[in-house]
């Protein structure tokens, strides 16, 4: 980013900060890094609001780390009770007793310490040590992250390194080298957490319209860019639907595996031993009609299903004793479960006896 466009990002910020941020949080008042510890590793997956009584229960019965870490993890669990993520407060309690035999109760103010405790990150090491202390550290929480790569329009997912990399790297140019640093990083999270909101970001109100790429395009949402989906395997299936008048011949499934226990058409895994059983069984010079196949998404795979209807002339006793099958009605719908293809393709069916 141009050296101008990142000066004028932050004192922009600033001013709004002076204005519209938020200053008198529990957390804000006579600060402290263990109080701003707390705060950030309950804020990680919580809205401000959920988070305000819990900060002072937590606060008023363990007001120090090594009360914190003299606790009985139960007693704080309990304290969490509502919150969620509890592994937060696991590492928030053995963080504690790591600090009291470590740097004797003292919460570290060295970057590198407070990073190597346990549930603490780059960003949330920064946050502490730059709210607390005036530390001279970017950020880049979920709220950063949103503003960075909407502001400069970095395309692709956060959870991508180089795609994470390129956003520390704005994080550093634009946050400001002077004491205004603690200032400048609640900003962040504050613009990030009300006007450059998810969905629905309010630009027309933001100190940033004037330079935020993603604004000027009118491409706000789609920054940051979404996880990429997972590619599913295909697999194919080839459905064999016997039908005789109004009737169709269904096959109940086996107790496990795919649509367990529902009833379903005859299925076979190529087009070829489809067409050999039909032949086999004397079958193979009925009217066979080759419907359009269509996808059927499972969690880990699509399946693609090509349906033949052969519509026979006489009910052929050996397939139905064969393969355990029984006759059904179109209309009304069998009444018993059908897979959620067959049942479509059941209500197609009922659709050309209508029209004709
Ligand atoms: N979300 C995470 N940290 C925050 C903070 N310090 N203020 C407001 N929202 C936050
Ligand atoms: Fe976010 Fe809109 Fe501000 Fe850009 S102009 S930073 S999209 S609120």
């Amino acid at each position: 980013m141009q050296k101008e466009i990142a000066n004028w990002f932050s004192d922009q910020l600033l001013s709004w900060y002076q204005l519209h941020g938020r200053k008198t949080l529990p957390w804000q008042i006579n600060k402290n890094p263990y109080k701003t510890w707390l705060s950030e590793i309950m804020l990680q997956q919580t809205q401000v609001t959920t988070v305000i009584p819990y900060f002072e229960r937590f606060i008023k019965r363990f007001p120090t780390v090594s009360q914190l870490a003299a606790a009985q993890l139960d007693d704080v669990l309990h304290l969490w009770t509502g919150l969620g993520y509890y592994a937060r407060a696991r590492n928030l309690h053995k963080a504690a007793q790591i600090i009291t035999t470590e740097h004797q109760g003292e919460f570290p103010i060295a970057f590198e310490q407070v990073l190597a405790l346990p549930g603490i990150g780059r960003s949330t090491a920064g946050a502490i040590l730059s709210l607390t202390l005036g530390q001279q550290h970017p950020i880049l929480d979920g709220n950063c992250k949103r503003v960075l790569s909407r502001f400069a329009a970095v395309a692709g997912w956060p959870g991508n390194k180089a795609v994470e990399q390129q956003l520390w790297q704005l994080a550093g140019e634009v946050t400001p080298e002077n004491d205004q640093v603690m200032a400048f990083n609640q900003a962040m999270m504050d613009l990030g957490a009300s006007l450059c909101s998810r969905s629905k970001p309010r630009c027309a109100s933001c100190p940033l319209k004037l330079h935020c790429k993603a604004a000027l395009a009118g491409e706000q949402t789609q920054y940051p860019g979404k996880k990429p989906k997972k590619v599913l395997p295909e697999k194919h299936s080839f459905w064999l639907m016997f039908q005789h008048n109004e009737q169709v011949l269904l096959q109940q499934r086996p107790a496990s595996g795919l649509w367990g226990g529902l009833y379903g058409f005859m299925e076979f895994s190529s087009k070829l031993l489809l067409t050999d059983y039909l032949l086999i069984n004397g079958l193979g010079n009925n009217n066979s009609i080759e419907l359009p196949a269509f996808k059927h998404t499972f969690s880990h795979f699509h399946l693609w299903i090509s349906p033949v209807l052969v519509q026979i002339s006489a009910k052929p006793d050996s397939v139905q004793e064969q393969s355990a099958a029984q006759w059904f009605t179109i209309t009304p719908l069998p009444q018993v479960g059908l897979s959620a293809p067959a049942k479509l393709l059941l209500q197609q069916l009922q659709a050309t006896y209508k029209a004709e």
